[in-house]
């Protein structure tokens, strides 16, 4: 069979065209959302009185053929017929003979692939959501079992002031229900249907198009039918909450990858999830999380690549846009891969609450608290600051920690200390100090792992 579109011409297309300008070598991951968008196109037709019900019960019978043959991978597309969208009309031809060309009544291809790609997105914005929930999952059970786990917060990556681990799992919690919000509220907007706007302008068919959005779960039709098939702005709006999730996923696992090394040595991830070297024998290297860092870049560019590719089209349909295709699918399967990995790392990960502890003990990050102590006492705390910084300056020529210093030690810079400055350096009591609202005291940690809980599961 010849070109859908062969009437106008007088000669075949160049090989080289019709290679470079297919798409079916990547929208055919559209099948199953076109045949969905053709069903509720053709039952709208229907009702409309603008085919019959007979030649409507063909073709629905003709889609099922097809969809049942896609599921069993038991199709052949063809690049001459180009994309997704025209290989199924000519297997649907095929199948069913002429009255197949009936489908396309009242419809452009421009509203057709929009129509998929918005059912597309829906679909694995939606199971997006559900992995990312469990990834949050993952982080609140670790949460849960270390409340008291200490270890030292850092601020410019030098130890700051010492945190429960809880606390620090839980700012990822917190990060990823944002995204999860974000996804949740672009849905609003992918909900809207653009079939039926035909090729740009409409069509002179007595259609309806809230019919056919009904029938396919839309909310509401897009109002612009220029708007409706040159909107891709739902396309950016997933890759741009992709991109802030992937930073999020990219700043654990470097915190992850810090944390296994010797040098921190606070986490050890399991086995299962690391990867060994060929030639150094000791070697276990957290090749997961770097591998979700690295993915970072891709989705970058893919958003970066969408909106260069927007940026200087005029309306409406330019096949510029037959390019949005491949970042979106790659950032999906990127981020898809990612949260998948990520739940089960997180859950089976040790946490090594002795070796943070130690960390803790073996630095200065409870001083802000001896310089605390000094302004309950009266003293400004900027002049508190300052003495504390001597004391601190002493205690490292002297090779010592702060609780190693002798109470006589700390009147020398102050008459303002006594014997119950010890009780207050303490890691435990400089934690469970920050008890002010989302702080990491203990007791308010609880408080966040309780509201953390009815946000994932109410
Ligand atoms: N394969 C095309 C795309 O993905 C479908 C729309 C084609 N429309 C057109 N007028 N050539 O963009």
């Amino acid at each position: 069979m010849s070109k859908l579109w062969g009437g106008r011409f007088t000669k075949p297309t160049n090989q080289l065209v019709e290679e470079y300008t297919s798409s079916i070598g990547f929208d055919q991951k559209l099948a199953l959302q076109d045949i969905k968008g053709s069903l509720a196109h053709v039952e709208m037709l229907a009702h409309c009185d603008i085919i019959s019900n007979e030649e409507k019960n063909q073709i629905i019978r003709g889609l099922h053929t097809i969809q049942g043959k896609i599921e069993n991978d038991d199709v052949e597309y063809s690049v001459a017929d180009e994309d997704i969208h025209m290989n199924i009309e000519k297997l649907l031809i095929e199948e069913i003979g002429p009255v197949g060309g009936k489908l396309h009544t009242g419809r452009s291809r421009n509203d057709q692939v929009a129509t998929d790609m918005h059912l597309y997105l829906r679909e694995k914005t939606e199971a997006i959501i559900e992995l990312v929930e469990n990834v949050q999952t993952a982080l609140l059970k670790q949460a849960e079992g270390n409340v008291e786990t200490i270890l030292p917060g850092y601020t410019h990556l030098q130890r700051a002031q010492p945190i429960s681990f809880a606390h620090h799992v839980l700012a990822y919690f917190w990060m990823f229900e944002r995204d999860k919000d974000r996804l949740q509220d672009s849905l609003k907007r992918i909900n809207w249907s653009p079939l039926g706007a035909a090729a740009l302008a409409g069509t002179p068919y007595p259609i309806d198009r809230q019919m056919s959005a009904d029938l396919l779960g839309f909310e509401k039709v897009y109002p612009n039918s220029l708007d409706a098939v040159s909107d891709r702005d739902f396309i950016l709006e997933f890759l741009s909450i992709a991109s802030i999730m992937i930073t999020h996923i990219s700043r654990l696992s470097e915190e992850l990858i810090l944390w296994s090394s010797e040098e921190f040595n606070f986490v050890e991830l399991d086995d299962e999830f690391c990867t060994g070297s060929s030639i150094m024998p000791q070697k276990k290297n957290p090749d997961v999380p770097e591998l979700l860092r690295g993915k970072t870049g891709r989705i970058y560019g893919n958003l970066m690549g969408l909106l260069t590719l927007l940026k200087g089209l005029p309306l409406a349909y330019n096949k510029d846009m037959q390019e949005d295709k491949e970042g979106m699918f790659d950032t999906v399967d990127t981020l898809e891969g990612a949260l998948a990995l990520l739940a089960p790392m997180l859950d089976s990960m040790e946490v090594k609450a002795g070796e943070m502890k130690k960390a803790v003990k073996e630095d200065y990050s409870n001083a802000t608290d001896i310089a605390d102590y000094l302004a309950v006492k009266g003293m400004p705390f900027r002049q508190a600051h300052e003495v504390i910084g001597k004391i601190v300056l002493y205690a490292i020529q002297e090779g010592r920690y702060l609780l190693d210093l002798s109470l006589e030690e700390y009147q020398q810079f102050s008459e303002l200390f006594e014997a119950d400055i010890y009780d207050k350096l303490a890691p435990e009591h400089v934690v469970a100090a920050r008890n002010s609202e989302g702080g990491t005291g203990f007791e308010q940690v609880h408080v966040q792992i309780k509201t953390a809980k009815e946000h994932l599961y109410e």
